[in-house]
């Protein structure tokens, strides 16, 4: 018996509409009059929260409901956030295939309702239900974020939460997942040379910021071949919305560059170019290798 006995007991004959929260660890709770017969007219709301990183497990040990097709007027309905909307109406022993039976039902989150429906009448005595929740530790490492794992390199779980961890040379980007390489800040000052996206040509890692000036002295031209492979994440029709590269003199702009067709040889007239890479959370492309040159130009250029 639940201490609410008494209470729904009195109001039986009215409409009664209800909404009860739950925030412990685990509990219990029953329909009004439990293990009487429930009134007719009610409509209670169990909200269930745990901790966070933790789910909802929900199960019935007694289920006496008016049956009825799809359940449309005595029901149970449990709406665990994340997961589809279970409802449940019948008796375990004649309407197991709309009763819940053994059924655990979980959330995906900290989450869930349970919602109690009578309309205004019974054919039968239905004695209602008996439900018990507990919470459990997400394991969040299991977890698919779009698809991918929820940590770039390495997941570890704890109760209530996870943490992400990168291999050696990587650092965790801001957002706590991915796993990025430092590459801000490069400046190469000498006459040729190469430059390549982190790890050129394996995937280049998500959420790169790399910045690379080339800064040569005034009255030399620098000429950008790039070579193939060329590989940054692109899109048929919007320009360059997930990584991209752009070059920039004083005087001009090149690109966004992304997709798979090389930009080929960018001639800048300049003595001093900047190169900005950026990459999203997603993604595995080769990116990108530039060889540089230069040529004095005997007049000071840009
Ligand atoms: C109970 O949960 C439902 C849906 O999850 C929400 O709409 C409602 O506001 C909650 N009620 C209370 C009293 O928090
Ligand atoms: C709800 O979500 C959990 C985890 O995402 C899943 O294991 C379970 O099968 C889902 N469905 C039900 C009805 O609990
Ligand atoms: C990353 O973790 C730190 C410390 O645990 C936290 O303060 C910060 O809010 C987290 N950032 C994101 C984007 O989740």
């Amino acid at each position: 018996m639940t201490s609410g006995c008494c209470v729904f007991v009195l109001l039986s004959l009215l409409h009664i509409s209800l909404s009860v929260e739950m925030t412990g660890l685990y509990g219990s709770f029953t329909s009004p009059n439990f293990p009487q017969p429930y009134p007719d007219n009610q409509h209670i709301v169990w909200n269930i929260t745990v901790p966070d990183g933790h789910r909802v497990k929900l199960y019935f040990r007694h289920f006496s409901m008016e049956p009825s097709n799809h359940c449309e007027y005595d029901y149970v309905q449990v709406l665990a956030e994340g997961n589809e909307t279970l409802r449940f109406c019948g008796e375990e022993e004649k309407n197991y295939e709309s009763s819940p039976g053994n059924t655990v039902i979980l959330s995906a989150r900290n989450l869930m309702s349970v919602i109690f429906r009578s309309d205004y009448s019974n054919e039968g005595r239905f004695t209602g239900f008996q439900a018990f929740y507990t919470s459990e530790d997400i394991n969040e490492c299991l977890t698919k974020l779009d698809g991918e794992n929820i940590c770039d390199h390495f997941c570890h779980n704890y109760i209530g939460g996870f943490y992400c961890t990168c291999k050696r040379g990587f650092l965790l980007h801001d957002n706590n997942r991915s796993c990025t390489v430092p590459c801000q800040n490069q400046v190469l000052t000498s006459l040729s040379g190469v430059l390549t996206s982190p790890g050129y040509p394996n995937p280049y890692p998500p959420m790169s910021e790399c910045d690379h000036t080339i800064r040569l002295p005034e009255g030399y031209r620098i000429v950008l071949d790039f070579l193939e492979p060329f590989d940054i994440e692109g899109h048929p029709a919007a320009p360059c919305p997930y990584d991209m590269l752009k070059i920039s003199t004083a005087g001009q702009e090149y690109g966004p560059y992304c997709g798979s067709m090389t930009p080929g040889r960018i001639d800048t007239g300049s003595y001093q170019v900047h190169l900005a890479f950026r990459s999203d959370t997603s993604g595995k492309n080769k990116g990108w290798k530039i060889k540089y040159t230069s040529t004095r130009t005997g007049t000071s250029s840009l």
